[in-house]
């Protein structure tokens, strides 16, 4: 037993340290091709830009840019997040619906934590973002999943759930849900999709969690409105995040919701953290404010459509018919189904061994199914990397058939 156990919480004591995470990190420091992680190409990082804006920052602004601020946001950063949350289609807002977070992924944390309260009845897209699921589990919900299609999840089967636990007398609290290019599905909801989940939260009266962390990298057809525009009732709490579109290293995620909420947010990250960095909130609000962001996204698209042709050629040449696939229309990731008696979490170590890592997709699963899925990163890697690394997997998965 580790010496320091018996003094660790109870709730610490339940956070396993996850295998995958184990193995994943052995691929530290060794030739391993790695597909996954979920980095943006290091290329699309506007660092000029950035140089100069915090030389700007600190001449002009420093006694605020390097003092403690509200705990929402810095009003330059969350006026300037009014009109950028509106090239996704949401309107009708102001500064005071705006929350500034550390990553959207703090924000997940206390989104979670101030409405989840163990034995809930919370909906998750299956496969969802693992991390978002790991902050979950800790509140101890009742889970009900819906699968994903091409079209996004699938609203009939989860209205038929819905029914379900309407007759039983049970009450949902949330659906979270990434509508847009989907980590790990890399599928995006229709806009009549997305109109009917809005009509199913609203019978049913439950919240909903948009994560639009990847609603700025749609590089097929344009990206739809995020479901925060065609929410009428505020019942919509939408995250995105600076990480996929800047620069992850910032930390920097904003939430639009209705004011009450975002009081209860300001309230528990109080407790966290007091506030987001000052400096990096006044970089972002320059990098909106110039159109550095702006200007830098159509550049990023085209990029990630490049890696991602070159993956999905790849994997047509390499890897097994019986292998289906995800053509992920935006984001970072082609998510694949092998033959079902392929255990990928087995086959993780076998694929490092050869020099290629994966993510394995029972993680994405709330109740660990999917076991022959695997997430693979496209943006990453080097489009020789790619290729390589695609070959030697498909090799892999033909010696298991
Ligand atoms: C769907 C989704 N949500 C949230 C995050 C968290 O990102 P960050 O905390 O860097 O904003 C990620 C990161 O990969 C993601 O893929």
């Amino acid at each position: 037993m580790a010496k320091w156990q018996p003094f660790l919480s109870k709730q610490t004591n339940e956070l396993k340290s996850s295998e995958i995470r184990d193995l994943l990190k052995l691929t530290e420091g060794r030739e391993v091709i790695s597909f996954a992680g979920g980095l943006p190409d290091p290329s699309t990082f506007p660092v000029e830009d950035i140089k100069k804006i915090i030389d700007e920052v600190l001449d002009t602004k420093s006694s605020s840019a390097l003092q403690y601020t509200a705990t929402a946001g810095v009003s330059e950063l969350r006026k300037q997040l009014v009109s950028f949350t509106a090239l996704r289609g949401v309107t009708n807002i102001n500064e005071n619906n705006i929350f500034v977070s550390v990553g959207s992924q703090e924000a997940l944390f206390i989104i979670f934590n101030i409405l989840v309260d163990q034995g809930d009845h919370v909906f998750v897209e299956k496969p969802t973002y693992l991390t978002a699921l790991n902050v979950l589990r800790v509140r101890k919900p009742e889970f009900h999943g819906v699968p994903v299609t091409e079209k996004g999840p699938n609203l009939h089967e989860m209205e038929s759930q819905l029914k379900k636990l309407k007759s039983e007398g049970k009450r949902v609290k949330l659906m979270y849900v990434i509508p847009t290019a989907q980590n790990p599905a890399g599928t995006t909801m229709y806009l009549e999709e997305r109109k009917y989940l809005m009509e199913l939260a609203s019978a049913y009266d439950f919240l909903i969690v948009e994560d639009d962390a990847y609603g700025f990298l749609v590089f097929d057809g344009d990206s739809p409105p995020s479901l925060k525009a065609l929410d009428t009732e505020g019942r919509v709490i939408y995250l995105g995040t600076f990480s996929k579109i800047l620069s992850p290293g910032l930390r920097l995620g904003w939430v639009v919701a209705d004011e009450e909420i975002i009081r209860e947010l300001e309230l528990f990250k109080q407790n966290v953290d007091l506030h987001t960095p000052s400096l990096n909130q006044f970089v972002a609000a320059e990098a909106i404010k110039r159109g550095v962001i702006q200007t830098n996204l159509p550049k990023t698209r085209d990029l990630y459509r490049r890696k991602r042709d070159i993956m999905i050629d790849a994997i047509n040449n390499y890897f097994p018919d019986a292998v289906k696939r995800t053509k992920p229309v935006g984001g970072m990731f082609v998510f694949a189904w092998l033959p079902e008696k392929i255990d990928t979490t087995k086959m993780l170590q076998e694929a490092m061994e050869n020099g290629v890592a994966y993510v394995p997709g029972s993680s994405f699963f709330y109740d660990y199914s999917g076991r022959n899925t695997m997430r693979i990163n496209y943006s990453f890697p080097s489009k020789s990397q790619i290729e390589r690394g695609i070959e030697i997997l498909g090799n892999l998965i033909k010696s298991k058939l």
